[in-house]
């Protein structure tokens, strides 16, 4: 395709606000104050910038290169690179579309609560609500038992937002994000300035912040690091790749990742406020340690906080008017990321197969539609968990390792960089290169070996093997189907 028919971004703050939609999601409100808590709560930072600078923004940086540069999806990027290696954006783009089938059923979920909190609908069974009222949830992942409507409803409801935010395609999502970026930063500040005034609040901010210097001789510490890294800037799922591919092929690249990776991390920094206060204020008014009210993940989202809104002084408007307030930032922080990975895929259709846009817009999300419904069974929670964990540890670390050896070696990683530096404000030096070939898939490298390993030492939960093999099986299935979406023939066969 020529450069001129390529859909374009309306500016360069539309690029870097999709690409901070895209990295800042419900991981950066539910993962990282846990992550920050769990591993040396201030101390943490250390490794998590080290891992930022040594591994995220490389990375990052490489991920727009190559998309801007070669003006492809995943897909086809890896395709010109060398021909055989198209099926790894394919297996990239397979894993994204697995997460997001699951992770619009969370936002199914999100847009039920916005509709809970007008009555405090859980007020003083947070728990029991969320689990048999909401999800009904089965004995085992066997026990599908049928589809939980107002579910299946939240999902339809997301999908068709997702829909509307990029039926217009480059140009429309310019528009959108400059929405659905900024709104839940402010949203997270309104809920950081509510809870840092309540009772009790500084306690909850000294665990979330006071550092255990101890700690960082912990390696495990180091990898927790390095994996909300890698989860929290979207890599490896050839999202970056799809969005810097609708770049001038002039345009900045350097200074463009820091700007999103820096953006990114001051809103997970920022979320931590808005959790940990309300935390420490919960463990206050109830009389109990902080270790007691502490979570992390949906359990954070649809029982802890929910709980923390019920205690909250100021009568039921108020507390209603924080649940809102609360639930609509998670779900415009969470739409871009959906949509960002939904584009991923449409990128790489469109690069390959001449298709008019809005039925590809349509078929892509009724297929990620379809691929939720099981998530809507009373058993899928479950299935929720289970894929949730192969996809994030497996997919992301596979194909982030593939991709720095494919640009580092094959492409090279020199030629790469002295494109960025003459199409950037910044210059990177000799130490990107050296991330990308040596360090970063060091990284990624020990992170899958000790991850394969703990999978084989405790298989993952208590689920019966069955269902792990399923789960596992998706890991192998993206690069077969990758495999043949490759070797289809294409429009530049
Ligand atoms: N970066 C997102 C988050 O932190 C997660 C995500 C990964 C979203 C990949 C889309 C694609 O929540």
């Amino acid at each position: 395709m020529a450069a001129e028919e390529r859909g374009r971004w309306a500016s360069r703050t539309a690029f870097v606000f999709a690409a901070i939609g895209s990295a800042a999601g419900l991981g950066n409100a539910w993962r990282f104050p846990y992550m920050a808590y769990a591993n040396g709560g201030g101390a943490f930072l250390i490794p998590y910038f080290f891992a930022l600078i040594t591994a995220g923004i490389p990375l990052l940086i490489l991920e727009y290169g190559i998309g801007q540069r070669l003006q492809r999806g995943a897909p086809g990027a890896l395709r010109l690179v060398k021909r055989p290696f198209e099926f790894i954006g394919w297996w990239a783009l397979m894993v994204g579309f697995t997460i997001v089938a699951y992770y619009v059923v969370v936002m199914g979920w999100i847009v039920l609560y916005m509709g809970y909190s007008l009555s405090l609908a859980w007020a003083g069974r947070e728990a029991d609500f969320f689990q048999q009222q909401v999800l009904q949830v089965s004995e085992q992942p066997r026990a599908l038992e049928g589809i939980c409507w107002p579910i299946f409803l939240g999902l339809v409801v997301s999908w068709v937002l997702i829909y509307l935010c990029i039926y217009k395609g480059v140009r429309g999502v310019s528009k959108v994000v400059m929405i659905t970026v900024p709104l839940p930063v402010v949203l997270l500040a309104v809920l950081a300035v509510r809870g840092l005034t309540l009772p009790g609040a500084v306690e909850g901010l000294n665990y979330y912040l006071e550092p255990d210097f101890s700690r960082l001789l912990d390696p495990q510490v180091w990898l927790a690091a390095y994996g909300q890294i890698f989860f929290t800037l979207s890599l490896g799922f050839g999202i970056m790749i799809a969005y810097a591919s609708y770049e001038d092929p002039r345009s900045d690249v350097n200074n463009n990742a820091f700007l999103t990776a820096f953006s990114n991390c001051g809103i997970s920094f920022l979320a931590g406020f808005a959790v940990f206060s309300v935390l420490g204020f919960m463990a206050q008014t109830q009389g109990l340690p902080i270790e007691k009210v502490v979570a992390s993940g949906p359990s954070l989202a649809f029982v802890t906080y929910p709980k923390g809104i019920a205690l909250l002084p100021g009568g039921t408007v108020v507390q209603a008017l924080f649940g809102l307030i609360f639930f609509l930032m998670l779900f415009t922080l969470g739409i871009d990321s959906a949509f960002s990975i939904v584009e991923a895929i449409n990128v790489g259709v469109e690069d390959k197969w001449k298709l008019t846009r809005t039925h590809l817009v349509i078929l892509v999300c009724s297929l990620g539609f379809l691929g939720g419904i099981l998530f809507t069974t009373r058993a899928g929670l479950y299935w929720l968990d289970i894929v949730d964990h192969y996809a994030t540890h497996f997919g992301l670390t596979v194909i982030g390792l593939l991709e720095c050896l494919l640009i580092g070696w094959v492409y090279g990683a020199e030629r790469l960089r002295q494109y960025l530096n003459e199409v950037s404000d910044i210059s990177v030096g000799l130490w990107w290169s050296v991330c990308v070939q040596i360090l970063t898939p060091a990284v990624l490298f020990v992170i899958l070996t000790l991850q394969l390993r703990k999978e084989f030492q405790e298989p993952y939960g208590d689920y019966p093997a069955w269902a792990l093999i399923s789960g596992a099986s998706l890991v192998v299935l993206a690069p077969l189907i990758g495999w043949l979406l490759a070797s289809a023939r294409g429009k530049e066969a």
